[in-house]
């Protein structure tokens, strides 16, 4: 559990607050390249950490992040003309460049040197790994580009996509790094008890705290087969990547694939969840059918959203289209979809949850670490120090890992090779 002062210390993220400022000093996820896929297209609103922005892609595919609303009278720039490496707000035609310089005001005389005093608010972005990357953080503390090894994956090889979840990071955060719970939420053979998750539901956790967060290794007896371990990365302040478990079942063979997620608050009480997964092998390119079938299983395909939103058809307002027979047959939540059964026990906690009111157990020694890294990284912050995972040195070669090893073999030689970067 924690107290209630810190449960707000990091649940709150808007300017000004701890968690604010903590992840205002790293580059975060601010949405998807394919969300601006030409150059002068049309902008698109973002809303991070509480602050509401507009973005864009300029004529030269640079991107700007800037204010949602002018500097002159605060109209929107969502509806600006995106031309020629800038956005001119279309009330009186200012327009504002990717730093957010202004560069032309027309409503003012050819030779009045307003216009050089005014900017609108611009945050610095990049393009790298199919994601558009945003510092929010104070300039002279920018810290060096991120670097995860599927960010160097070939796009061929790569799955990415993006949902709204409609509750605070860390409750997405927080299930994320909880390997426990996958033997139960997504229990999707209940009355088979080889289903590996069915065969060791009380995994062990080793958590390893390090430069970036932790790894941790999970390891579960699987009877005949020996053990089952899996090693997590928590790379600060909200990532983690994990061994795929899924392409040990169902009968087919191991695939060289990885997977993982970042949480980005949208606000103190909205997230949206960064879904990566990653093949590793030169010769298992990840096909459009391949990445329809990962994604429809974690309940997040395209026709599983609100068409033009990210928002996901099953929701709180429907019960996730609970299935209460087969709940009673099938599977602990009777909710089809990995990631749906997810949102729907994090979103069900409500807005922010209450975690005075936890009772926390040996399975949860993975949540605590990472509750102890944030309270640990705020203080730094506001003691002018860098938090950790700041330098992309720290993890840039990390890797997930996870298979059955031997009873009599230790997992760290097992997997010697595997826990190193290949791209
Ligand atoms: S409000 Fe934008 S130019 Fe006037
Ligand atoms: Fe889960």
């Amino acid at each position: 559990m924690l107290k209630a002062e810190e449960n707000e210390r990091l649940t709150r993220v808007g300017p000004g607050t701890p968690a604010g400022e903590l992840f205002r000093r790293y580059w975060q996820p601010a949405a998807l390249a394919s969300e601006l896929p030409e150059a002068d297209g049309a902008p698109i609103r973002l809303r991070l950490l509480g602050e509401d922005l507009v973005a864009f892609r300029a004529t030269d595919g640079s991107i700007g992040i800037v204010d949602a609303f002018c500097p002159h009278r605060r109209a929107p720039m969502f509806f600006g003309c995106n031309e020629e490496c800038g956005l001119r707000c279309v009330y009186h035609g200012w327009k504002f460049d990717t730093s957010g310089a202004c560069v032309d005001m027309p409503s003012e005389p050819a030779d009045s040197l307003f216009k050089t005093k005014v900017r609108i608010a611009a945050y610095p972005a990049f393009e790298a790994g199919g994601v558009i990357w945003i510092y929010m953080g104070p300039p002279e503390l920018e810290p060096p580009k991120p670097d995860y090894e599927w960010m160097r994956a070939p796009a061929t090889h790569r799955i990415l996509s993006k949902t709204f979840e409609d509750a605070n990071y860390l409750q997405g955060l927080e299930g994320g790094l909880d390997t426990s719970h996958s033997s139960f939420a997504h229990n999707e053979r209940l009355g088979d008890r080889n289903w590996i998750r069915n065969r060791d539901g009380a995994p062990r956790l080793d958590v390893h705290k390090s430069e970036y967060g932790y790894s941790y290794v999970s390891t579960r007896d699987v009877g005949e087969d020996g053990l089952y371990v899996r090693v997590y990365h928590y790379v600060m302040p909200a990532q983690q990547m994990r061994g795929s478990v899924t392409s040990l079942m169902g009968g087919r063979a191991k695939t060289p694939k990885l997977d993982g997620h970042m949480w980005m608050p949208i606000d103190d009480e909205h997230t949206y969840v960064y879904n990566m997964a990653w093949s590793y092998s030169d010769d298992f390119p990840i096909t459009p059918e391949y990445a329809h079938e990962w994604e429809a299983m974690n309940g997040r395909a395209e026709e599983d959203h609100i068409p033009g939103t990210f928002k996901l058809k099953k929701n709180l307002a429907n019960d996730y289209q609970i299935d209460r027979a087969r709940q009673k047959t099938q599977t602990f939540t009777g909710i089809v979809g990995i990631n749906t059964q997810d949102y729907a026990l994090q979103e069900g906690m409500g807005p922010i949850c209450d975690r005075t009111k936890e009772h926390l157990g040996t399975s949860d020694k993975a949540i605590i670490a990472t509750r102890q890294l944030l309270l640990e990284a705020t203080d730094a912050v506001a003691a002018g120090e860098a938090p950790r995972g700041i330098d992309p040195g720290a993890y840039r070669n990390v890797r997930p890992y996870d298979d059955y090893v031997p009873r009599d073999a230790h997992w760290s030689d097992h997997f010697k090779g595997e826990l190193l970067a290949k791209w």
